[in-house]
């Protein structure tokens, strides 16, 4: 079986469990679950029914797909993600995100925890992704091109959709939520950074750092999506604060900048035509 039978296989068993697909999927970051608890009329499923889908290890990730209302509007939540630091393959990484392609649908919202490289942004800021730097070797993209997706060598000229942020300015604006815009840029973990690399980081044109985001983003523009990424500034990245950098603080301050995440989410997917 090939990557794309596989992929077939888990978007049929979703088509069938779900009598509608719908228009949006928003992937919840670490600590970022809360706003599955928003959504009306959920129907469930875990990753582990599903054929071929990788099971999230990270404390604060839990693994399910959920199909609910969000004021008014249907949408898929993912509550859980693949990273690669788990040991997971680019394909698996993104094998969640193939799917939502095979089934239609044609919005992606990605959220995520990061670490800030710039004082501009400080812990519970959101950060709207403009664009990402990734210098990581390993592409999900890597190997034999899936013609049925987008072509061999993929254009990334907007890869966070300009029309979405606009929006996303507007309904940030429109609730009093301070929404910056900047640089995401990947790194694999699982260590946080060093602080040479947070300097390093900050001197190539990245605002804050994160291990997710990403191999999804480049899958779903691959495959001709729209992509909404926002980053919630959980931690100075290290050498900035004389703290260190934990997992308990990235759940912690997740939740917090989570307070102004939800209602502007929901706000962006009542409004996008
Ligand atoms: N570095 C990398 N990833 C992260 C961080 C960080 O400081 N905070 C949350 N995710």
């Amino acid at each position: 079986m090939n990557e794309l039978e596989r992929i077939a296989s888990a978007a049929d068993y979703i088509r069938a469990k779900y009598e509608q697909i719908p228009d949006f999927v928003i992937v919840l970051g670490s600590g970022l679950g809360g706003l599955a608890d928003q959504l009306k009329n959920t129907k469930v499923l875990d990753y582990s029914e599903i054929p071929y889908f990788p099971e999230p290890t990270v404390e604060g990730h839990q693994g399910r797909l959920i199909s609910g209302d969000l004021k008014g509007k249907r949408v898929f939540v993912m509550q859980g993600r693949f990273h690669y630091y788990e040991g997971y393959s680019m394909d698996q990484v993104v094998f969640p995100i193939r799917c939502m392609l095979q089934l239609g649908v044609k919005n992606l919202i990605v959220t995520n925890a990061a670490g800030s490289v710039d004082v501009a942004y400080q812990p519970g800021d959101l950060m709207l992704i403009r664009d990402h730097i990734k210098l990581h070797g390993d592409s999900p993209l890597r190997g034999p091109n899936i013609d049925h997706f987008g072509p061999r060598f993929n254009d990334m000229s907007d890869p966070y959709s300009q029309k979405m942020r606009n929006l996303a300015h507007q309904c940030a604006e429109k609730l009093n939520i301070n929404l910056k815009e900047g640089v995401y840029f990947y790194m694999t973990g699982p260590s946080y950074e060093t602080a040479s690399e947070i300097r390093a980081i900050h001197l190539l044109g990245g605002h804050v750092v994160g291990m997710s985001t990403v191999p999804e983003v480049i899958v779903a523009t691959h495959g001709g999506m729209a992509v909404l990424g926002i980053a919630c500034v959980t931690n100075l990245g290290t050498g900035i604060s004389e703290l260190k950098v934990g997992h308990d603080e990235v759940i912690r301050t997740g939740k917090a900048a989570g307070e102004n995440l939800i209602p502007l989410v929901e706000e962006i997917v009542s409004r996008w035509e």
